[in-house]
């Protein structure tokens, strides 16, 4: 797709990847770009980038009333850039099964609930593009670090269900996988588990930048950095040695 002229709504767009993807779109010529956040207040820098072109928003994944308001006071988004979400560190069998819930309510049925809400937006306005941002940790799972990988291999399969229900009705659906990303939820990562602290990080303009290219592309599975597509390649060639490289670590 073509972002010059388009809207786009990124979620999750106070800090890290999303906050980097606001800029991006506006350096690619978006005609606007809807912030949104679960804080709004946290958004004043970012919208301050480029007041007459960023609208901020609030929307928490987990609220369903904040989708629904998000979906109406943003009628115009071409693009719906599925970014937000959230981690849960521990191993899966005795971690607090209520941080487990969270990161399935979250990046699951949270994305799932957002993607519901501007369907009909995108189809009021032609059709258009979704992009999710899933994680190459959607291909194998670390046991340390809880749910997060399931619930991103949820999101993964959801992507492609959807992908194929919305292509008739004018809709493409993206799906991205970074590698490691110099964020907050990196550094959470590592605390976490510090054999990823051994792995190279991209910036967040970077893997915007390139998120940005594969959509334009018209690529339907993003592999934004070098260590996404390393991964990918492995997967390729030989699942069952990725699923024994990223379940030892
Ligand atoms: N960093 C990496 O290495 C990496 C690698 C692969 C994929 N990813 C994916 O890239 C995306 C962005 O990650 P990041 O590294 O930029 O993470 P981050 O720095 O931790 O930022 C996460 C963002 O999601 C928001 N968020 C969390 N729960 C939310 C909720 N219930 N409702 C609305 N917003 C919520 C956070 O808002 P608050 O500020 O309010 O908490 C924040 O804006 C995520 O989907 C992540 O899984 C990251």
């Amino acid at each position: 797709m073509n972002i010059d002229g388009s809207t786009v709504l990124v979620t999750g767009a106070n800090r890290g990847i999303g906050r980097a993807l606001v800029s991006a779109f506006l350096a690619r010529g978006a005609r606007r770009v809807h912030a949104a956040a679960r804080n709004p207040a946290a958004l004043e820098p970012v919208v301050a980038e480029a007041p007459d072109r960023v609208v901020p928003l609030t929307l928490d994944l987990t609220a369903p009333a904040t989708v629904e308001a998000a979906a109406e006071a943003a009628p115009d988004v071409t693009l719906l850039v599925n970014n937000a979400a959230t981690h849960a560190v521990g191993h899966l069998l005795d971690m607090d099964l209520g941080a487990v819930e969270d990161v399935m309510r979250t990046n699951f049925l949270g994305t799932l609930r957002v993607l519901r809400a501007f369907v009909p937006v995108l189809e009021r306005n032609g059709g258009g593009a979704v992009a999710n941002v899933i994680s190459v940790g959607a291909f194998g799972g670390t046991p340390s670090l809880g749910g997060y990988p399931a619930s991103k291999a949820a999101l993964h399969l959801m992507t492609q269900a959807v992908r194929a229900d919305l292509r008739p009705r004018g809709i493409a659906v993206h799906a991205v996988f970074p590698g490691p990303v110099d964020t907050d939820m990196f550094d959470y990562v590592v605390r976490h588990e510090p054999a990823f602290g051994e792995f190279p990080r991209v910036s967040p303009a970077e893997v915007a930048a390139a998120m940005i290219d594969g959509l334009e592309a018209g690529e339907e599975d993003i592999f934004p950095d070098a260590f996404a597509a390393q991964v990918e390649q492995e997967r390729r060639a030989d699942i069952k040695a990725l699923e024994r490289r990223m379940t030892g670590i």
